[in-house]
């Protein structure tokens, strides 16, 4: 199964991609996630990213495209992925087409979470990331059982440079100019379907799942 979770950030993408990585044992790609790996560890892609993250902006297609391209030949992606994240733009949707005509599969679906701008602020602004292992905690919606640290690994817990509310306002933006066209790229394929990002993480686990198995 191929799978593309679209939506603002802050809806709830990684939360439910780590979800479903679990359920049906394929991986998450998240851009977002390599790109921040790249930044801790100072490598080339790492360096020409950090300012356009750091200030909301989005990383140039042609860095992103060259990361998908390496992660997706990898053989865990063999069985599916579960992308989150990308594509971002009609030029990164249109270059994966590319990728996968050439490899002879096609995408399954295209699940748009939804969720007004006050209630990413409110998830972004509350989020903790654990610096070791990825982990995402929410200070209210999904705290941590001791302060600070992460459940699974016990590492420490973070606050993302861009979930300061200033560069929030701004990756919104981006996400209005720049992402949210796809929806009408992807309905134009009938591949979209839209998903309420309000509930509890399994109420909006389930109604994805509800939503995968009706249109399989
Ligand atoms: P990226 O990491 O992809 O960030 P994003 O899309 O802005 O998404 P987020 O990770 O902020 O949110 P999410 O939807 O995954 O929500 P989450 O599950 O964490 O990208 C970061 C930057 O990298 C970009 O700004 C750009 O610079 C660059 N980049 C990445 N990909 C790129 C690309 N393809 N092209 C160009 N540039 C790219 O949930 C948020 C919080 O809410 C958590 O605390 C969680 O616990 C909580 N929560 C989740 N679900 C619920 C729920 N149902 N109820 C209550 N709380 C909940």
């Amino acid at each position: 199964m191929r799978l593309i979770l679209l939506g603002p950030p802050g809806a709830g993408k990684g939360t439910q991609a780590k979800m479903l990585q679990e359920k049906y044992s394929i991986p998450q790609i998240s851009t977002g996630d390599i790109l921040r790996q790249a930044v801790k560890n100072q490598t080339k892609l790492g360096k020409e990213s950090e300012s356009y993250m750091n200030q909301g902006k989005l990383v140039p297609d042609s860095l992103i495209m060259e990361l998908i391209n390496e992660r997706i030949q990898k053989p865990d992606c063999q069985k599916g992925m579960i992308m989150d994240g990308f594509p971002r733009t009609i030029e990164q949707a249109k270059e994966l087409d590319k990728l996968l005509n050439k490899k002879e599969i096609k995408l399954n679906h295209v699940l748009e979470i939804v969720l007004p701008e006050d209630e990413v602020v409110l998830r972004l602004s509350g989020r903790r990331t654990c610096k070791n292992c990825g982990n995402m905690f929410h200070i209210k919606f999904k705290p941590p059982k001791k302060d600070g640290l992460c459940d699974s690994c016990g590492g420490e817990l973070y606050q993302r440079k861009d979930d300061q509310e200033e560069t929030i306002i701004n990756r919104l933006k981006v996400y209005t100019d720049q992402t949210a066209p796809l929806t009408k790229y992807f309905k134009k394929q009938n591949l979209l379907r839209s998903i309420s990002g309000f509930g509890s993480l399994d109420e909006v686990f389930n109604k994805i799942i509800k939503t995968i198995e009706k249109s399989a």
